[in-house]
């Protein structure tokens, strides 16, 4: 089976479709861009026929990138496909993504339409679709609700009926990883055709499984995975891109899986993300959170001074951040201490490391986290007490 993962970003459609207030278009277009240098295989730029504005960022989107496919969301209509096939003629390379949900619980509460009738939109909309472009994608929403029979029969039907890739979303993040991987293995095994397209898979977080579910289903033969910056998306959010493209890079010699991705151009895309969005990322978030390269107790900083992978799985250069951070608290030891004075330039026969440490201490254990600033005054007034 193929090893190459097809990473599908969807921060400007789901992403963006949860925020409270739109991005302009300057800044969709500066986001795609950024996850063009990221290297994203596929941007999903959004949903054209949602809004006039939507549809000319997809535009515009489509015009300025060069390197990644540009995609457009469409539901299973013929005016929804017509506007993604007007706003992305201009890209490079784009493909149209189409859907329609196939779970008892939307197809007869939200969509009042037989099963019957869903096969028969979705073959009509993935055929509608290839007239604009060899490159179709079609989504079974609420798979993770799907009876796998049905789920069977509609997978197989869309890859005859010409969709290239085949999505199955957990759209409200249901499943568990044992659950969903075990559905992607189920169509394997019960597909005949399934080979002639790529299975992706959309998670939802509602249980914190998106990305765990997301691995399952690549260990099970799925081969893009659709995923957000910073984990952004509808309610809880969606598979983050960092955390998927981390976990395949950091445990390559477990999964023997490649993506695009270049890591380093993790960090400040985040940053951009989060800052264009108005979302800022939880401190402890996985990869991309301000202490996911920090120490804060003696025994961790003590350890990653003598040898950065005690504490370290990875190393903070490779997610483009210049260096990890030792927090100064009163968790912190004497060797902590000594390494950050000689980063600030103070020799060790410049101080008594011990009246330091012992001033420190108490510092610490009324402030809290003690900056350079603080230990360079410190150092300061020992100084002074010893000439006096
Ligand atoms: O969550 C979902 O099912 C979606 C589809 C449109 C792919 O976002
Ligand atoms: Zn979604």
């Amino acid at each position: 089976m193929d090893n190459r993962i097809i990473i599908f970003d969807t921060t400007l459609r789901d992403g963006e479709q949860a925020l409270p207030a739109s991005l302009s278009m300057k800044e969709k277009c500066q986001i795609a861009l950024a996850l063009e240098r990221l290297g994203v295989d596929v941007i999903e730029a959004g949903f054209p026929v949602s809004s006039p504005g939507d549809f000319a960022s997809v535009q515009e989107i489509a015009r300025v990138v060069k390197d990644s496919t540009v995609c457009g969301l469409s539901r299973a209509l013929e005016k929804d496909i017509d506007a993604c096939g007007e706003a992305l003629r201009v890209a490079e390379q784009f493909r149209i993504h189409t859907f329609i949900a196939t779970s008892d619980i939307h197809v007869s509460n939200k969509l009042k339409k037989s099963q019957d009738d869903i096969v028969d939109m979705a073959v009509a909309a993935i055929k509608h679709a290839r007239r604009f472009t060899d490159d179709v994608e079609f989504s079974c929403e609420d798979a993770g609700r799907t009876h796998i029979d049905y789920l069977c029969r509609m997978v197989e039907n869309a890859i005859k009926a010409g969709a290239t890739t085949v999505n199955i979303p957990d759209t409200v993040g249901y499943t568990t990883p044992t659950e969903f991987g075990g559905i992607i293995g189920q169509l394997f095994n019960r597909v005949p055709n399934i080979d002639k397209a790529t299975i992706s898979v959309h998670c939802h977080n509602d249980l914190g499984l998106a990305v765990g579910n997301s691995l399952a289903a690549i260990e099970n033969g799925a081969r893009q995975v659709e995923c957000t910056i910073n984990g952004i998306g509808e309610r809880a959010g969606n598979c983050s891109l960092e955390e998927i493209a981390m976990i395949l890079n950091t445990r390559k010699a477990k999964f023997g899986l490649e993506t695009k991705i270049d890591t380093q151009e993790i960090s400040r895309t985040s940053k951009l993300v989060s800052q264009l969005c108005n979302m800022p990322v939880q401190a402890n978030k996985a990869i991309v959170g301000a202490n996911a390269f920090s120490h804060s107790s003696g025994i961790h900083q003590d350890g990653v001074l003598k040898a950065q992978n005690t504490y370290e799985i990875m190393t903070p250069e490779s997610v483009g951040i210049n260096k990890n951070n030792l927090n100064l608290t009163s968790r912190s030891g004497r060797h902590v201490i000594k390494h950050r004075l000689a980063e600030l330039g103070y020799q060790s026969q410049d101080y008594d490391l011990e009246s330091i440490y012992t001033l420190f201490l108490k510092l610490a254990d009324k402030k809290g986290q003690v900056y350079d600033y603080d230990l360079e005054a410190l150092l300061f007034f020992d100084q002074q007490k010893q000439e006096y």
